[in-house]
């Protein structure tokens, strides 16, 4: 247990995955966390597991981050319940299935940013004038691929440059209020939408395994490496703002064979 006197931590998306892996190390330090998914009862699980036998500190507020005003209603909700904001992880966010841009129509593209982009954005925004109050930080979930690319997997990409970018833009703003923006990109990290994209690979053992060799370790990060990153982040890199942090154990490394001829 970190936590002494109170801190508020709101996690996107915190009911799978990295977002998970953030809710469980936070509260397990004894913070205060609010966790969201765009579903009535997705959280509501998770919620009774960390609150069981102490005080009520995890909350699940359902919440479609595609929705401004329900973005809106998650950081007043947040703090109704727990009085202050210290940290938002803006994980939320979808891969859609890899096809060349020929396959991807305009609209798709627009669902993805109001998601990976326009949601985070928001969640900063209403977030932020409770966040400036305690001189606290963002942290938004990126990915490797906005900085290395990835195979047929253009609007993903772009969604995610425009978040790595977005976050250097706010940090250097957010300074005067002494509130530091950072970023997280991934490399492959073993969650539940990693499994979505092994099921839908047309040779799924073969999926896994080049998952897996793509790293210099030659595995998969786990969610708890993720979220232990982000907890560093938020509480003990005071001198840190504006800086993507890969967690992708050297898969943006050395000449590997690429060519798809
Ligand atoms: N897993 C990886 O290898 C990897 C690598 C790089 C970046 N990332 C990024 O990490 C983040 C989490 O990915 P994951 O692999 O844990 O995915 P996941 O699918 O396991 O979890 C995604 C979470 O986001 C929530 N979510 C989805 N749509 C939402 C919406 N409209 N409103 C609110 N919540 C919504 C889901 O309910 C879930 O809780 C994403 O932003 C993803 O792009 C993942």
């Amino acid at each position: 247990m970190r936590f002494t006197t109170a801190f508020v931590c709101i996690v996107t998306g915190g009911t799978s995955g990295i977002g998970e892996g953030c809710v469980r190390k936070f509260a397990s330090e004894g913070a205060s966390v609010v966790f969201c998914a765009p579903g009535a009862s997705d959280g509501l699980a998770l919620e009774a597991e960390l609150n069981a036998g102490r005080a009520k500190s995890a909350l699940y507020v359902p919440c479609d981050m595609t929705k401004p005003e329900q973005v809106e209603r998650l950081m007043a909700r947040s703090v109704e319940a727990f009085g202050r904001i210290d940290c938002v992880i803006n994980n939320a966010g979808w891969h859609p299935p890899h096809r060349t841009i020929d396959g991807f129509s305009i609209e798709e593209f627009r669902a993805l940013n109001d998601l990976n982009v326009i949601g985070v954005f928001a969640a900063c925004k209403y977030a932020l004038p409770h966040i400036r109050k305690v001189r606290g930080s963002i942290i938004n979930i990126s990915s490797l691929t906005a900085v290395i690319g990835q195979l047929q997997a253009t609007t993903y990409v772009a969604t995610k440059g425009a978040v790595t970018a977005f976050t250097k833009a706010l940090a250097i703003d957010e300074a005067a209020h002494g509130v530091r923006v950072n970023a997280i990109s991934p490399g492959n990290i073993f969650t539940p939408l990693w499994q979505q994209g092994i099921d839908q690979s047309p040779d799924p053992k073969k999926c896994r395994e080049d998952g897996d060799a793509a790293q210099l370790l030659g595995r998969m990060g786990t969610t708890e490496e993720v979220a232990k990153l982000a907890f560093f982040l938020a509480v003990d890199a005071t001198f840190t703002t504006g800086v993507d942090h890969y967690i992708t154990a050297g898969a943006e490394l050395a000449y590997g064979r690429k060519t798809q001829i």
